[in-house]
Formats: C-alpha cells, structure tokens, sequence
C-alpha cells in the first residue's frame, strides 16, 4: 500500500502472544517504558500495539467504540499521547466483520467512524481481523478501511489479519501495509517451522510497502528452546516478516534479549533493498539441511543454514544455490557469533549445526560476479 509507510518491516510489540486478553492501560505503558529502558526502542522496535480486547463489549450511546472501562479507564487517547512522549508509536486492534474474535464490536459497516475515532485518538496501526466476516470475501472486507483510514489524513500503518484465505498476497499489495499469509502461530517448533514454509510460498509479492506476515514473534515465552527462537528470529528476519515482539518484555530473560536486540541480524531485516529472502535448497532425509538466503543491499546476500531436525549436522551451502558462481570469492560474517569465520571462500561454505539450530551470515562477494539466472 502507498501510504508513505512499511518502507521496511514494521518492528515493534503486540500484547496478543502472551497477555491474549488480559490487557490493561498499565500493561501497555509498561511496556512503552521497557521498550525505552531495554533500549529496544532505539534498535528500532516502535510499535506499541494493541490486540484484542481493548474494547467494551458493546459500542457507546453514539455507536462509537469505546475502550474497556475497567481496564482502559483513561481511554487510548491518553495512551496514545503517553506513548508518543517516549518518542513511541501506538497501534490498534479491530476486525473486518460484526465482532472480533474475542466478540467484541467489529468494525464492518463502521469502517468511516471508526477510522476517524481511531486517527482522533492519535493512533498510527491498525490490525484488522478477520472473525465473524458474515461469509463476505477478504477483497471487499478490507478495501474500505484502507479508504477510511486514508480519508482521515493521519497516516496509520494498515495491517491486514486475514490469515492468507483467498491467497492475500495476490491482491493485497495495494490495500495493506502487510498481510498474513497463514492461521495463528503457537509457541511450539511445529508450528513455527509450518508457518516458516507456508509463508515462503509468497516471497516474490513482498517489498517495500506491502510485506507478508507470517504472525509474530513468540521468542522469550517459554514453549521452544534457545536455539528454536534463534532460528525463529533468524528465519523471520531474512523472509522481511513484521518484528512484533509477542512477550512481555518488562521480564525477558538475559537469552530472550540477546536474540531480539541482535542488530546485525535486525539490519538483515530493516534492509533497504526489501527482498524477502527465501528456502534457496535443502537436502538429507526430510529436508533436514536447510538453506535459505536472499539478497541485501551492496551485493551482498543474507544466508541461513536451517538444521531442521534433531540431530547435530553439517550443511554446506553450493555458491551455485545462492546464485553466485563458483569462482567468486566471499567473505563471510557470522551474525551470532559477530565475527568473520571465513575470507575470500569460493564455491562452498560448511558449517557445523545443532538441532533445530541455524546459523546466520552475511556474504560479501569481493568480486561481483552473479551468475545471470
Ligand atoms: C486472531 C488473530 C490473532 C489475535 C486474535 C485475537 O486469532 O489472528 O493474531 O489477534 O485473533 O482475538
């Protein structure tokens, strides 16, 4: 969508994967404040966003909506300014249909006033669900927010929550800042590895100002090991997925920071060149050795060495997989262990894997010579 923003993935927190419904203004200014203590704000997390269940459950006397009065009593408005204050943005939750999927009002038919309500509050992100849609298709359903949100003139990042039914990526380039490509994710290595490989399907629809979204990130809660989130993290950062923290970062553990705030692997994703990197090759019993890289900016590739099973391996990365020709001399940086582990390589890479593990680099040709594919 050309509305100015998503010139890279949009980064930032949503309070969905861990609080789901137990939200409250203090929860969300919290996290605002840890965002700026934690020094995430400046790696470039600025999305402060609310899911579900902000809402009342019914809209007000004036058929607005209106905030939670237990939980929200100073209303978004002083939310959003607060946040603002820290140099933070403030995202929002509605959905495309009669109620959201925690039933509260939805915004279908609503789209003008609650748009409006939404830009007077000063709110700069709207994910828009996809419950209770009455059967209608996704085309016509989100279309009208993106026209009300326009027609506001606030600018608000749209992002589309309609779970890749009706192939998202094929039409909704001009109608969101970014759209999901498959069902919730879990916390659980199945499921993350699943929706890893659903999303790679879409690569070549993604750029600057439309990106897919594989959902967020659930690093740091508890159901995947330290070497599953870091592939998590890695794989998301390559492929140009949204970076919304889904923890609750006023407790994250040492091992969570340490891979949400790795910058080298956040540059990968904020990369001006926006080309969402893909699965280039796998190899072994079940694809076990996985390869997946795409381009960065200055001729240099992003390249993930993916063990998807469970036993420690060797993967080697053919410089043939990688579109680069085998004569071509690389160096290569390794963006965990924040080093260089190899100079002026040619034709191939190897490197040792742990289970469920993966490792991350930047290749940095020193002769540019890309094979013409
Ligand atoms: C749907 C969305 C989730 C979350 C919940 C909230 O399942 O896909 O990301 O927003 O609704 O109810």
């Amino acid at each position: 969508l050309e509305n100015g923003l998503a010139a890279t993935p949009q980064m930032g927190w949503n309070s969905w994967n861990f609080f789901a419904c137990d939200i409250n203004e203090k929860v969300i200014k919290e996290t605002a404040d840890a965002l700026i203590s934690t020094g995430l704000a400046k790696l470039g997390y600025k999305y402060v966003n609310i899911d579900d269940c902000w809402s009342d459950l019914l809209r007000d006397s004036k058929g607005q909506l209106a905030p939670d009065s237990k939980t929200f009593p100073s209303g978004i408005k002083a939310l959003a300014d607060y946040v603002h204050s820290k140099g933070l943005k403030l995202g929002i939750y509605s959905d495309a249909g009669a109620f959201t999927c925690q039933v509260r009002p939805g915004s279908l038919f609503h789209e003008p006033d609650d748009a409006k309500l939404f830009a007077s509050w000063g709110v700069d992100y709207l994910k828009y669900d996809n419950c209770f849609n009455l059967g209608i298709e996704p085309q016509k359903r989100y279309p009208p927010m993106r026209d009300a949100l326009n027609a506001t003139g606030r600018t608000i990042f749209y992002s589309l929550c309609e779970w890749g039914v009706d192939d998202p990526a094929l039409w909704a380039g001009k109608v969101g800042n970014s759209w999901r490509t498959t069902d919730d994710i879990k916390d659980t290595w199945a499921s993350m590895t699943t929706i890893a490989d659903l999303n790679d399907k879409w690569a070549s629809y993604a750029g600057p100002g439309g990106w897919n979204d594989p959902d967020m990130l659930e690093v740091g809660n508890g159901g995947m090991t330290y070497q599953e989130y870091r592939s998590h993290f890695s794989i998301w950062a390559l492929v140009k997925a949204p970076l919304l923290i889904g923890c609750d970062v006023r407790n994250m553990t040492a091992e969570t920071f340490e891979i949400i705030s790795n910058e080298e692997v956040i540059s990968v994703n904020q990369d001006p060149l926006g080309v969402q990197g893909r699965k280039v090759h796998e190899y072994g019993l079940n694809g076990c050795s996985q390869i997946w890289a795409g381009p960065l900016s200055g001729q240099r590739l992003a390249v993930v060495l993916w063990n998807r099973c469970s036993e420690t391996t060797i993967i080697t990365a053919k410089w043939a997989s990688l579109g680069l020709e085998s004569s071509t001399s690389v160096s290569i940086k390794d963006l965990w262990k924040h080093e260089y582990v190899s100079l002026n390589t040619v034709a191939s890479f190897s490197a040792r894997v742990d289970a469920h593990a993966c490792e991350m680099y930047i290749f940095t040709p020193s002769t540019v010579t890309r094979s013409a594919s």
